[in-house]
């Protein structure tokens, strides 16, 4: 039987790395953030002094680009870029444009869809991106569409980045959003959108454990209709 996949797309900030993570450690599948994948191609292009718009540029570096994803003991996933651990490295908001920027370009998106569906060929996944049940996964058998508005999100990504320590302003964090909502959305290419047969899912109003209940919910329901 092949095995089972959870797709979770929406813009940032929606919570869907760590409703992905809880979700996973219940039902014992493997979580892949597939935003990984891009922030390392976008610290990897920083550090090369590319311009992270310049797809020429950006595409000529990927022949040096080897990311591996690992999983430690407790499951948590590991990025390691040409074999150095950049898991931490790849969470400040440079490197959050640097991604957004790198992922509009359609030479990094082909150098990175084998690393993201040979882990779905082997293993129960719930992974989370922008274009997984369109582009990566159409066959999953679960697809969720997580969102939340502008505002709530940027409000629980600036409470994310002050608890790592990481200083900026809520207004900051906001423009990021708001921008980066744009350039995932407008891109010509795998370009944010719910997938027809996704399930929307608007986590506003609903704090985690609720969103969490509501994602239970539904994977129950798909479950019981047979996948
Ligand atoms: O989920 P994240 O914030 O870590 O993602 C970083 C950037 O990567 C985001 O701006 C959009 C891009 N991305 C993408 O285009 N496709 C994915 N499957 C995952 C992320």
């Amino acid at each position: 039987m092949r095995p089972i996949a959870i797709a979770i797309d929406g813009p940032s900030g929606a919570g869907k790395s760590t409703l992905a993570r809880m979700t996973a450690k219940k039902l014992g599948f493997i979580y892949v953030d597939t935003g990984a994948l891009y922030r390392s191609v976008g610290l990897y292009t920083l550090r090369r002094g590319v311009d992270t718009k310049d797809r020429e540029g950006v595409a000529a570096l990927l022949p040096d680009i080897d990311i591996e994803m690992r999983y430690d003991d407790r499951g948590v996933q590991r990025m390691i870029l040409n074999g150095e651990d950049v898991s931490d490295l790849i969470r400040t908001p440079e490197v959050s444009m640097a991604a957004s920027d790198v992922s509009a370009i359609p030479a990094v998106r082909a150098f990175l869809l084998d690393t993201q569906r040979n882990m779905a060929r082997k293993y129960n996944v719930i992974m989370d991106g922008r274009d997984i049940g369109t582009v990566v996964l159409p066959d999953a058998q679960i697809k969720i569409f997580l969102t939340a508005s502008p505002a709530e999100r940027a409000r629980r990504r600036f409470r994310e980045l002050r608890e790592k320590g990481v200083e900026t302003s809520f207004e900051e964090v906001l423009r990021d959003i708001e921008l980066r909502d744009r350039n995932d959305s407008s891109r010509d290419i795998a370009p944010l959108r719910p997938a027809p047969d996704a399930v929307m899912c608007d986590t506003t109003e609903h704090d985690l454990e609720a969103s969490f209940g509501l994602i239970c919910e539904i994977i129950r329901e798909r479950t019981a209709n047979g996948l």
